[in-house]
């Protein structure tokens, strides 16, 4: 999910930016609750991107208590319902006491297995591809072993399957350094909705039209092939 429009959405009611994302956080609890009731077992959410660092100091402060406000209050009922809770992206940069916070919540939850909740903070594309090549590099991986799978191990979203279905709100047709390698054949859903609107139906929504796409991988659909071919290019 890129969860965009909460600026615009509280612009739209002469409310400050901050008011938006707080709407913002409280639809994501919703969406959460519909992610689980619909059978859904791997959410990855764009919450703060390596180039959110460029808004206001007050904005990237108020995101970074938000964050932190969400793990206090909220960390007992994700637990209980069994959110795994991942962290994508770089921790270096938050506050020690925040980052200690998400490490705090990714130990807490690591044996739950009913929806794996990934949260990209201070999370970029690039900046986990450079992460991947700098690590592979430290492990001196010679060339030759160098493979999608083997990239896929280096990324942050490790053990993660790719995305099927990448949903952005407010319109915008950009994939702004999101999941960029695992992106790679994911279907898109974009809807003008803003985030803090974007509610259980519209998910539905999403959903349903997800599941008439023909997803060929680049293949031929299964019903252009010959039947004996049909299996091999299934999906
Ligand atoms: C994009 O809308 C939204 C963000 C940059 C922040 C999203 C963060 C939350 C909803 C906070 C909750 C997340 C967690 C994990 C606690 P925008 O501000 O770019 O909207 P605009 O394009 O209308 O200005």
């Amino acid at each position: 999910m890129i969860m965009d429009g909460n600026g615009r959405w509280a612009a739209a009611r002469g409310l400050p930016r901050l008011a938006g994302h707080k709407a913002g956080t409280d639809n994501l609890r919703r969406v959460i609750r519909a992610c689980v009731d619909f059978g859904i077992q791997y959410l990855t959410i764009y919450a703060f991107s390596t180039e959110n660092w460029g808004r206001p100091t007050d904005e990237v402060q108020g995101l970074m208590h938000i964050l932190a406000d969400v793990i206090d209050q909220e960390l007992e009922e994700l637990n209980a319902e069994g959110v795994h809770l991942r962290h994508i992206g770089r921790l270096e940069r938050l506050d020690p006491e925040l980052a200690e916070k998400v490490k705090f919540a990714v130990e807490t939850t690591k044996n739950n297995t009913r929806l794996f909740l990934s949260i990209a903070w201070n999370y970029g594309g690039r900046d986990e591809i450079v992460c991947a090549i700098q690590r592979m590099m430290e492990d001196s991986v010679p060339p030759d072993q160098v493979n999608d799978e083997l990239v896929s191990q280096y990324m942050f979203t490790a053990g993660t399957p790719d995305p099927d279905l990448i949903i952005r709100t407010s319109g915008e047709m950009r994939i702004s350094n999101f999941l960029i390698w695992q992106a790679a054949y994911a279907e898109w859903y974009v809807t003008p909705t803003y985030w803090p609107d974007f509610d259980r139906e519209e998910l539905r929504r999403a959903l349903v039209n997800y599941g008439q796409r023909d997803r060929r991988f680049g293949r031929l659909s299964t019903a252009e092939c010959a039947p004996e071919e049909s299996e091999t290019n299934a999906g």
